[in-house]
């Protein structure tokens, strides 16, 4: 079990809204630790997943399988602190995410925490550049536009600025994505299904633009059905050897 700093929630707050001076796409990144013990999850009769536990460093690059609707979404969503774990404890860079208020948890997702999706999530009508524009942050303005380009330059859409994202393939919307993602920097990646909607080569670029952010030190969780995908992580976590029967509120299997 790794031992994890001691950070009182002020101090965490603070490092989670700053950002340092010298970022850019290419430089060291500050990945998020994640100590997850003896987690579990229940929708109201439904248990998803128990007895889940795992840590997550600096650097990882992590696949999240199971089958269909074993909960791998919803491991992201407590990972990006959207839902709650309905038992069991989560640390994230060592603080327990159940002592988080909502101010905390909002700076959390707006400076540390990046999603990538199948969907890409991108603003439909508007074009490139403003789609990068949402993740600059704390970035020097100078630095700004030198960023998107140097991560437009990098998945492979040079010069496509002012490209429309409705008119954009597939592919190169989810690298606008990428490239997003690589402007904001985020310690922690959640990327839920990233390549389900690509081909081969799309998929092979997004999974390295993540491979990339992982050397560089951000700590990466993929949920993925595609067995390539899983191959190209260091760990696998399976929430199939975690999933509960059924049981109703007296314990009785259903
Ligand atoms: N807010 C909610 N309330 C009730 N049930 C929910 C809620 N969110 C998710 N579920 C249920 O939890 C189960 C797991 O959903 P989840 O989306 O996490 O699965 P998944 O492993 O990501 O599946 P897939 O591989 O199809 O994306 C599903 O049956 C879903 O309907
Ligand atoms: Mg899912």
């Amino acid at each position: 079990m790794t031992t994890m700093p001691s950070v009182s929630g002020a101090a965490q707050t603070e490092e989670h809204s700053s950002r340092h001076a010298s970022d850019d796409i290419s430089g060291p990144l500050p990945g998020c630790t994640v100590q997850a013990t003896d987690l579990c999850k229940t929708f109201g009769k439904r248990t998803l997943w128990r007895g889940l536990g795992f840590d997550l460093h600096a650097g990882d690059m992590v696949a999240l399988v199971g089958p269909s609707g074993c909960g791998k979404s919803t491991l992201l969503n407590c990972l990006g602190l959207l839902e709650r774990p309905s038992s069991g404890t989560l640390l994230i860079d060592g603080l327990d995410v159940a002592s988080m208020n909502g101010r905390a948890k909002r700076l959390f997702r707006k400076n540390r925490l990046g999603y990538l999706f199948q969907d890409y999530a991108l603003i439909d009508n508007a074009n490139v550049m403003d789609n990068l524009s949402v993740a600059w942050g704390g970035l020097p303005r100078k630095r700004r536009v030198a960023a998107a380009h140097e991560a437009l330059e990098y998945v492979g859409l040079p010069g496509r600025d002012t490209d429309v994202v409705y008119r954009m393939s597939g592919g190169e919307q989810q690298r606008v994505a990428l490239a997003r993602l690589m402007v904001k920097r985020p310690g922690l990646v959640l990327a839920d299904e990233p390549t389900g909607a690509l081909d081969k080569a799309n998929a092979h670029m997004v999974v390295d633009g993540l491979r990339h952010m992982a050397s560089q030190g951000a700590t990466v969780v993929i949920a993925t059905h595609s067995d390539a995908v899983a191959q190209a992580c260091d760990h696998t976590i399976d929430l199939s050897a975690n999933q509960a029967q059924a049981r109703d509120e007296s314990g009785e299997e259903l």
